[in-house]
């Protein structure tokens, strides 16, 4: 009889998967993988290639095969919230899900964005979000996410963003001490984010007028590939405190990891896994 070798999948093992259009480039593989090995859990993680415009038959076969847990990346954020069983308040809220759990039968849709990059500020600064003052650059996903979160957690949030609009929809969205504000607003901030995707191409203009920022700054960019955007690179050199958005990664990926699991992420490993000092 032949003797599988150990860590080779069985019937009994536990499967959760990315389903993204394009997806060779996620991480989400190595920070999972890892979170189960580092708690000997019979979990594997694999990413999935769904081709646009097929999130909602993933979502079926998710609950056909018996997979116990689902991350959802572009383009089928909104296209899995519509077809899942039910919805968190703030997937729910912000239209768009990152993560699917079970619960019994029923296929419950997430969205860890925005607890993931507060988690993560709060891992790696002192601040304290309560009342602090925050301009948000961009008004599309990771924006509403990060922008929501902020907000419910007491942070007055200023929306810049190229078409008005949108930032209008935002700010209508988050309630609360937000507002639609000029690039000028950044100068007041005490936390500036980068929730747009100019910083991914060596060539892009800076995603706002770097003179406008002031040494006691912290700035985030979400972006993390490059890990030093010329926008960090830049605001390094004028003395602030600089993030990427490795951070929100790892921790949006340690909240799906608890939700699935129920156990508390091992973040530490999940860190290791993709290059982060905690
Ligand atoms: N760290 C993480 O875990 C994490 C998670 C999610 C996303 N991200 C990163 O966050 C960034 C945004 O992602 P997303 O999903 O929010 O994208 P999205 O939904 O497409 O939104 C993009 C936003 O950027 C603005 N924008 C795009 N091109 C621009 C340009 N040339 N000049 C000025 N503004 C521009 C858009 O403005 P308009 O409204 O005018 O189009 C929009 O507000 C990406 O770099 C992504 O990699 C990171």
């Amino acid at each position: 009889m032949l003797i599988p070798p150990q860590n080779t999948p069985t019937s009994t093992t536990r499967i959760a998967a990315v389903i993204g259009d394009p997806v060779g480039h996620s991480l989400s593989p190595r920070l999972h993988n890892a979170g189960f090995e580092a708690l000997g859990l019979d979990w594997m993680y694999v990413a999935c290639h769904v081709p646009h415009g097929r999130g909602a038959e993933a979502v079926e076969d998710m609950r056909r095969k018996g997979f116990d847990g689902l991350s959802v990346t572009m383009p089928h954020k909104a296209a899995v919230a519509a077809a899942v069983d039910d919805l968190s308040p703030t997937a729910a809220k912000l239209g768009v899900v990152n993560c699917v759990r079970r619960e019994g039968d029923r296929l419950i849709g997430e969205n860890t964005d925005g607890i993931g990059f507060l988690d993560g500020l709060r891992a790696q600064t002192d601040k304290d979000v309560d009342g602090l003052r925050v301009v948000i650059i961009g008004a599309g996903g990771a924006a509403r996410s990060v922008a929501l979160t902020l907000a419910e957690n007491g942070s007055t949030v200023g929306v810049c963003n190229r078409t008005h609009a949108s930032a209008q929809e935002l700010v209508e969205l988050i309630g609360g001490a937000s507002s639609v504000v000029q690039q000028e607003a950044i100068s007041d901030a005490e936390l500036v984010i980068n929730a747009t995707p100019l910083g991914m191409n060596e060539n892009d203009p800076l995603p706002f007028g770097i003179d406008l920022l002031r040494a006691d700054q912290c700035v985030v960019d979400l972006i993390y590939d490059p890990r030093k955007t010329r926008l960090l690179l830049e605001a390094e050199s004028r003395g602030l405190a600089v993030l990427n958005g490795l951070g929100m990664l790892l921790y949006q990926a340690g909240e799906q990891f608890r939700l699935w699991t129920g156990l508390e992420p091992p973040i530490h490993a999940m860190a290791d896994a993709i290059g982060v000092t905690l």
